[in-house]
């Protein structure tokens, strides 16, 4: 793909229904009793590949071009699938459908791309094992994953990881125990697990940082139409907030508090935000977002913040270098295991357009005040790599090409489409 340089970020737009949500809602709606139907379902592969998968555990899935997604739910069990469950290149879908198995009483196996075979999946082995489920992954904790379950019994786990993923697969296999399961997170993640068992009905207490759910509880279908994915958005308001006579405004945006934290730290480094019209979508918080340029000063992201951000960090340090300060970023070693290395492709990828890079084992620090010329990059394969280096090449000095730029339709496939809709040239 060759994204040209832009003059500025101008036009309204609606995205997509948000990746995190639709997992969890396709994955919910299977196993509630009745039909659940989804308006802005997202249109990426990633959600698509939990579509087949709980297709394949003989669920009912109809879908209408335009993000309608209805799904016939089978109640708490599923069917035995035939051959092993694809879940391609989707780390969610690995991951919190394994809870899910884990409290049926077949055996399944979970495969992904070569990408994906290369993540850690111990994280949700160990605790499924403590549930009492038989499950092993490959080599030093990799996919697959096999998966025999049944009545489970229940845990109070403590997570070595915050992960959101992780949460949800032990909230989900807590549906199958018997009494109640705790997990303690060590930081706040995104809570849509949480919420989304309460849409479909569930009782889900949460204490601080410790979230507990009742085994042996049934889910009734919903009807939703699932906000715009605010991690999709993310790459356009960084763009904007790059470029003086900006602005860009998203209706329908998702605004949850655990997921926003880009809005905060977009306007503490001087970018001019302003969010109206907030309403409540089955306990998830939908808004209109508007973003100007503002002088953009830099800043350093650290701890709990980086946890927050982590799918936001690549196009944070695409824009880093027109900062005034520049970015430095820590506590995100999680960045290394995500779809690539993504500390070393943005490392690669803005060095080559003429950034300054310094990499530390868990995050990174980019200088501000520089200029960026066009060169050729590449995606690494990973959807985000590709969205974060085309938002650098619009304030480059002559166009870019990124190798793997269809990478991108794991999350976003519109996303070249919408960009060339606001981009200004
Ligand atoms: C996600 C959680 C995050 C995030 C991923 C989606 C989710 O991963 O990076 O894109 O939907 O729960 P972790 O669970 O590893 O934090």
């Amino acid at each position: 793909m060759i994204v040209k340089p832009a003059k500025n970020i101008l036009g309204a737009a609606r995205l997509p229904g948000d990746k995190s949500i639709s997992h969890r809602y396709a994955m919910l709606a299977s196993i509630a009793n009745g039909v659940s139907r989804f308006q802005n379902f997202s249109t990426g592969d990633d959600c698509a590949s939990t579509l087949a998968c709980v297709e394949a555990l003989g669920v009912k899935v109809r879908r209408s071009g335009d993000g309608g997604v209805e799904i016939e739910g089978a109640g708490p069990r599923l069917h035995p699938p035939i051959a092993a469950l694809t879940c391609g290149n989707s780390g969610s879908t690995m991951r919190m459908l394994a809870g899910i198995l884990a409290g049926q009483d077949f055996p399944s196996e979970l495969v992904g791309d070569a990408s994906l075979s290369r993540r850690p999946m111990a994280r949700v082995v160990e605790p499924l094992l403590r549930m009492g489920a038989k499950v092993s992954a490959a080599d030093g904790g990799r996919p697959p994953l096999r998966i025999s379950g049944g009545r489970l019994t229940a845990i109070d786990y403590a997570m070595p990881v915050a992960s959101a993923q992780v949460k949800t697969a032990i909230l989900f296999a807590g549906l199958f125990a018997k009494e109640t399961t705790t997990v303690e997170e060590p930081m706040r993640t995104r809570d849509h697990g949480e919420l989304a068992l309460r849409a479909f009905g569930a009782e889900v207490q949460r204490s601080k940082n410790r979230i507990s759910i009742a085994g042996g509880q049934s889910l009734q279908s919903i009807s939703a139409t699932i906000p715009g994915d605010i991690s999709s958005a993310a790459f356009f308001m960084c763009a904007a907030a790059m470029f003086p006579g900006s602005n860009l405004v998203f209706d329908d945006l998702l605004l949850n508090p655990t997921r926003a934290i880009l809005l905060d730290v977009l306007a503490g480094m001087g970018a001019r935000i302003s969010v109206i019209n907030l309403q409540d979508h089955h306990g998830e918080l939908v808004g209109t977002v508007k973003v100007e340029h503002g002088r953009l000063k830099g800043t350093k992201i650290s701890g709990a913040q980086s946890a927050a951000l982590i799918d936001e960090l690549p196009v944070l340090a695409a824009i880093a270098p027109f900062t005034e300060e520049g970015i430095e970023v820590r506590d995100a070693r999680e960045l290394r295991v995500k779809e690539s290395d993504r500390i070393a492709a943005m490392a690669k990828g803005l060095r080559a357009m003429g950034a300054t890079v310094e990499e530390f084992e868990d995050g990174f620090r980019i200088p501000g005040g520089r200029q960026l010329h066009g060169a050729e990059v590449d995606s690494a394969g990973d959807h985000r790599i590709a969205m974060a280096l085309a938002v650098a090449a619009l304030r480059a000095y002559g166009e870019s090409r990124i190798a793997e730029a269809e990478a991108v339709s794991i999350s976003f496939p519109e996303f070249f489409q919408i960009l060339d809709l606001l981009a200004d040239r």
